[in-house]
């Protein structure tokens, strides 16, 4: 057998003809939809391929927000921020893909929400696990503000001397944004296909999902920009120019 023949072979352990679907498993990966002739309707296969895919992003990013917590505890504000920024990242792809299935009509959605039983988003283990991480760096995030003696708003205000922990409260301002947004487009997407004065497969009113996205999980970083700009303004007051911005 030639080199090149040698190559070709694979030499994982497991299912599949080569190394690329047994190392990613992709028979048990691709066996996870139902198959043609079991689908109620034929746009099923893209909601369960939308809502697994969603799944494993959002596994994705609680993972590398688990690392980030680690990482904040330790004080290592630079790999705290990359890390969470690689969560963001991964995060703008479950909320691009909810507009996929503004594709699907409403009358066929109802096909396809016979078979759900009482499925539900809220059971969602990916989103549940950002629930969880998300308060938890918060605190460890505040911690270290507390160990180094300053406010929310010192930390804004002497950006360029704790350079690192501020890109830290910047990432985590862009992940509060990325879990809004995805409520956001998710409430808009649950109004157009099954309607916002209907309730959901467990019972929940759609008008709920309206109310969660109150929920914030770091207000004070987005309060310290009403405290910056009154300053800003009190300031321009007193030198006798006006802003509109
Ligand atoms: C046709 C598409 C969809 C519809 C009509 C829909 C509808 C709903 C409704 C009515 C709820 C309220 C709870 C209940 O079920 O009673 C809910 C919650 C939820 N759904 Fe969906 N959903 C859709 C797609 C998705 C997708 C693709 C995801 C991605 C994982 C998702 C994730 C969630 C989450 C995480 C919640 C809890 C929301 C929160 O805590 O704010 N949903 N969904």
């Amino acid at each position: 057998m030639s080199n090149a023949e040698d190559l070709r072979e694979p030499i994982l352990p497991g299912k599949g003809a080569s190394d690329y679907e047994r190392y990613l498993r992709t028979d048990d990966l691709l066996s996870l939809q139902k198959r043609p002739e079991e689908l109620l309707h034929q746009d099923e296969l893209t909601f369960q391929v939308v809502h697994q895919s969603s799944e494993l992003l959002l596994k994705g990013a609680a993972f590398e927000l688990e690392r980030a917590l680690q990482r904040v505890e330790q004080g290592d504000f630079p790999n705290t921020a990359r890390l969470i920024r690689r969560a963001n990242m991964e995060l703008d792809y479950p909320i691009g893909l909810l507009h996929v299935l503004e594709t699907i009509t409403p009358y066929d959605y109802h096909l396809i929400r016979a078979g759900l039983g009482h499925g539900s988003g809220l059971d969602s283990p990916g989103f549940l696990a950002l629930l969880h991480i998300g308060p938890r760096l918060g605190q460890a995030f505040h911690q270290q503000l507390q160990q180094a003696h300053l406010s929310v708003d010192d930390l804004y205000r002497r950006h360029a001397e704790f350079f690192a922990l501020h890109e830290v409260a910047e990432c985590l301002l862009d992940f509060d944004e990325r879990i809004h947004l995805f409520r956001f487009h998710h409430l808009k997407l649950a109004q157009r296909i099954i309607g916002g004065g209907v309730v959901g497969t467990m019972g929940t009113p759609v008008e709920v999902l309206h109310q969660r996205m109150e929920h914030l999980f770091y207000k004070d970083l987005w309060d310290v920009r009403n405290q910056i700009t009154a300053k800003a303004n009190d300031a321009l007051q007193k030198s006798g120019t006006n802003s509109k911005y």
